[in-house]
């Protein structure tokens, strides 16, 4: 019996994404949360032939708390894709302004009514909404890191793809031997190519002029959707994918299943100084920074390990060179986050 709850279920990433869900057997229960169309998204989804029930929760005003407080009670896990998208010309970045105060007020909710549900966030600018969330939860007394995620998978389904196409391999026999590490947005997104003998011998024959724009394209492929859909949005069925392979993981996990069972498992932005050994590597590797994204072991919903890319894989000098850039932007963007909440009553 798994309760899932997405916030912002009405939008462009929300709608795909809680039709995955309900396809998925796991899910007993799967609660809709939106500003708006929340109940009409559920009706539709309702009559689809599979186990879930599937329930609308809309605020019937501004002050209304009860539709939050019903989607969330006895949630298991929360999917947050609440929020604005991309324009033409924007960064993740220019969306803290709008997007910092949807997370921390959902993520207060989730943290009143459901201190124990795991959270995945998707909602950008995704290198600051999860520090948000990490110190919105501090501050109620219920953070518990192994189970607060950033949604990063978007990274490497897109290197998956990239990289397939480059060395003509199926994209999706790519899964888990690839990694992405780091952040969510442009050169904070490192992708980490050189996993296993099979694959580092094709990769061996990319030109630097390819693996150059192999590099560039994961870091800024999102931008060609932005570009291309013109102005109404960024990624979402792509996103929506991606964000259910994640959660997929997350209920496999709670079902019992390794998520280390065939190759590297998905990376996540997590906040390292909580997960095993997570400190201790980040200030051997990474300057001490708290939150990056890195391949994770799941156990019972909960991060049980993440896998050390530099120990793990085989590193080359470039890669070292995109990980050191990468932090550069991360510092940055995880000060905004854990300023805003500070800065906030
Ligand atoms: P959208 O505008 O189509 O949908 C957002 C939904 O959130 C809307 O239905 C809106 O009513 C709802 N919403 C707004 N405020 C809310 C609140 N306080 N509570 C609950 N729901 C609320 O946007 P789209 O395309 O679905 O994108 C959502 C977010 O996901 C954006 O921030 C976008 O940048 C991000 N994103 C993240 C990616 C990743 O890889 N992590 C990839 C693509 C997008």
């Amino acid at each position: 019996m798994v309760k899932v709850t997405v916030c912002g279920a009405a939008g462009g990433i929300g709608q795909p994404l809680s039709l995955l869900l309900k396809l998925n057997p796991a899910v007993s229960e799967l609660a809709l949360f939106d500003i708006v169309n929340a109940k009409g998204v559920a009706a539709d989804l309702s009559h689809i032939n599979t186990p879930a029930v599937v329930t609308g929760h809309q605020p019937a005003n501004k002050e209304d708390k009860t539709a939050i407080v019903d989607a969330l009670k006895g949630t298991d896990l929360v999917v947050i894709p609440a929020g604005v998208p991309r324009k033409p010309g924007m960064t993740r970045a220019d969306l803290f302004n709008i997007n910092a105060s949807i997370i921390r007020d959902l993520v207060a909710n989730i943290g009143r009514t459901a201190p124990n549900a795991a959270i995945l966030i998707i909602s950008n600018p995704v290198n600051a909404t999860v520090p948000i969330a990490a110190e919105v939860l501090k501050k109620l007394g219920v953070f518990n890191p192994g189970k607060l995620f950033g949604v990063t998978t978007l990274d490497s389904v897109r290197a998956e793809t990239f990289l397939g196409e480059l060395i003509n391999v199926n994209p999706s026999q790519l899964q888990g031997r690839i990694s992405v590490v780091g952040g969510h947005s442009g050169d904070t997104i490192v992708p980490l190519i050189n996993v296993t003998p099979d694959v580092s011998a094709k990769v061996a024959n990319i030109s630097k002029a390819d693996y150059d724009k192999f590099v560039n394209r994961v870091q800024f492929g999102g931008d060609e959707v932005v570009k291309a859909k013109n102005g109404a949005g960024s990624a979402t069925l792509s996103m929506a994918y991606a964000g259910y392979r994640f959660a997929a993981g997350v209920l496999n996990s709670l079902g019992g299943a390794s998520t280390s069972s065939s190759g590297v498992p998905d990376s996540s932005y997590v906040y390292l100084p909580g997960v095993p050994g997570g400190k201790e590597f980040s200030a051997k590797y990474l300057n001490g920074v708290d939150f990056f994204s890195v391949p994770i072991v799941l156990e019972n919903g909960v991060i049980k390990s993440f896998i050390n890319p530099f120990e793990h894989m085989k590193i080359t000098q470039k890669e070292q060179e995109l990980v050191k850039v990468a932090l550069g932007g991360l510092e940055k963007s995880i000060e905004q986050g854990t300023n805003f909440v500070k800065g906030s009553k």
